[in-house]
């Protein structure tokens, strides 16, 4: 018996970095999953991979059209859908507020904060038909504190976080629970290529040296705790927000003394 066994999973972003490794890790435990986004040929490539119970669909989590079809993809093909993760999101190339362009805040505020309430919205009705289930919404350790350069994305993922305390309240009584995770520096393509627009990468000037799990993050390390939150082991659990960031936001930790 796994953990997801007739269960229906829909992540978007599923064929990314951390995307990827959260539909490996539903399908390693039962569940059907639908991989959502906009690398429709890379998100066939993981199903394909996968064989049975994997379907992908092109999926704009900015388009509410897309959305309906990418639900209705779930409800066809599975017979329900379950759990959402709303994992798809871009960072702005780094900027001062000052030199933040109109275009650049629009498009990150579109796909981060409102393709997750887009994602809410579109999967209410699924997951009350199927008696209950679980959104988590995929956050950031910059959507905790602030940081400089980052103003779109920073107050993307903090807003994230007021719209999921706000389902949780509105869907507690439909048995849908919706939770943050707040990830840190995760070994991905994000990190590891330039933003849109941008020449350098996150990675190029990060260090996790000073922190107290001096490592990046990995993909598996937010899967592990999405997989959790997902599931009935955390049924008394809503509207709560999970950083996992290796120590990072607590700042520099003690060093080893050196002789
Ligand atoms: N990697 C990190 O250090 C880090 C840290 C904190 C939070 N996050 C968040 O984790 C999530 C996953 O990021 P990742 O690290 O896997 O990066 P990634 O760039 O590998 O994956 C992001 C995915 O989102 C998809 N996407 C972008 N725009 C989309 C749209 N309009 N519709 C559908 N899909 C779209 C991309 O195609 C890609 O598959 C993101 O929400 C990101 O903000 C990442």
């Amino acid at each position: 018996m796994n953990r997801f066994d007739d269960q229906t999973v829909l992540v978007t972003g599923g064929s990314g970095g951390q995307g990827s490794s959260h539909v490996r890790a539903f399908h390693a435990e039962g569940a059907n999953v639908v991989i959502g986004g906009i690398d429709a040929e890379r998100g066939a490539a993981l199903a394909d991979e996968l064989g049975t119970r994997a379907h992908a669909i092109r999926l704009d989590v900015t388009d509410e059209s897309s959305w309906s079809a990418a639900v209705l993809a779930a409800e066809s093909t599975f017979g329900a859908l379950d759990v959402l993760v709303n994992n798809a999101g871009v960072q702005n190339p780094p900027a001062l507020i000052e030199d933040t362009d109109r275009a650049t805040w629009s498009r990150i505020l579109d796909v981060n904060l409102t393709g997750t309430l887009l994602g809410i919205k579109a999967a209410i009705p699924a997951l009350r038909r199927a008696a209950g289930g679980a959104i988590v919404n995929i956050a950031s350790t910059m959507g905790v504190g602030g940081t400089a350069r980052y103003a779109p994305y920073v107050a993307s993922k903090w807003a994230v976080r007021g719209l999921t305390r706000t389902a949780a309240l509105e869907l507690g009584r439909d048995q849908i629970r919706v939770n943050t995770i707040h990830p840190g520096v995760i070994a991905t393509p994000f990190i590891h290529e330039p933003a849109a627009g941008a020449t350098a990468a996150i990675a190029d000037d990060y260090s996790p040296e000073p922190f107290a799990v001096p490592r990046l993050g990995e993909p598996i390390d937010v899967t592990r705790l999405l997989l959790f939150l997902a599931s009935s082991d955390a049924s008394f659990i809503t509207g709560s927000e999970y950083v996992i960031d290796g120590g990072l936001l607590l700042g520099p930790a003690l060093q080893a003394e050196t002789a």
